[in-house]
């Protein structure tokens, strides 16, 4: 028997699902398709495994419940907008339905986000990687950027460098671009952590912080306005 549906966000709000994972947690791929199990299986790093797997599983289960089906029997594509390979912005064609989603993953975090009609993009990340962030301040940040990081106390800014850096990437990610791009060439002028919309392409697109515990950063991102958050879980859960 299939659970019954729960509800679908409303309009100009995302759906937030965070799921902790534990050193070394085991992940299984009961909820996964042959395909993903194939793509699982060619990850020999313990921690990237169980992440796509957990990730998948996040995916698949929460999709589901919203659509009242199995969650093996959602198909996503992947299809690349620029080269037609199967490595872009994972959709979901089956069952046709009007959910938006992105997911991210990071040491000890995974991060779905959950959206009607519109793209979204979401990002998370571990705090420990700020320490080495700043070595990669001057490939990652334009110009009105970097001047905005170098007015904030020093102490403060591998912190902030990465709080800009989540922003950023769940931007490209809504849009669909991801990192591919010069990302020096890509300005969030209202740096720090508010709420602000931006312009990219032939939209604006919405981008807010997130509070995901003590040890991650995240931000969302969504086309048109700035995202109201709803978080959901999966109780009890399957994954
Ligand atoms: C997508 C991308 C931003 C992910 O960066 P990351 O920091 O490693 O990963 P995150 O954990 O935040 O996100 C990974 C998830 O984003 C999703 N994703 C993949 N490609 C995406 C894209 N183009 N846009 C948005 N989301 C994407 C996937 O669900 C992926 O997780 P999964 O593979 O486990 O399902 C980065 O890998 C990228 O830019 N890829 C595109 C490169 C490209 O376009 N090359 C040109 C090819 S022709």
């Amino acid at each position: 028997m299939q659970p019954s549906p729960r509800s679908e966000p409303p309009a100009g709000v995302v759906d937030l699902w965070l799921r902790h994972v534990r050193p070394e947690e085991p992940a299984g791929e009961q909820l996964l398709t042959p395909d993903e199990r194939e793509r699982s299986s060619r990850l020999v790093n313990h921690q990237a495994r169980a992440l796509f797997v957990i990730g998948r599983s996040l995916l698949r289960a929460a999709l589901a419940s919203y659509l009242g089906c199995a969650p093996q029997s959602l198909r996503l594509d992947q299809r690349c907008a620029r080269c037609g390979e199967q490595h872009g912005k994972p959709r979901l064609v089956a069952p046709v339905s009007e959910l938006a989603f992105n997911l991210s993953h990071t040491q000890g975090l995974v991060a779905l986000a959950v959206c009607r009609h519109r793209d979204v993009g979401i990002d998370v990340e571990w705090r420990g990687r700020a320490d080495t962030m700043p070595e990669l301040v001057h490939l990652l940040l334009s110009a009105v950027e970097r001047e905005a990081l170098d007015e904030v106390p020093e102490a403060r800014r591998p912190a902030v460098l990465l709080e800009c850096w989540v922003r950023k990437e769940a931007l490209l990610k809504a849009t669909g671009e991801g990192l591919s791009l010069d990302l020096r060439k890509v300005t969030l002028p209202a740096a720090r952590n508010r709420p602000a919309v931006y312009r990219r392409g032939d939209a604006w697109w919405g981008v807010r912080g997130l509070d995901v515990g003590p040890d991650h950063v995240g931000a969302v991102a969504m086309r048109g306005h700035v995202p109201r958050l709803r978080r959901r879980s999966l109780a009890p859960s399957p994954i």
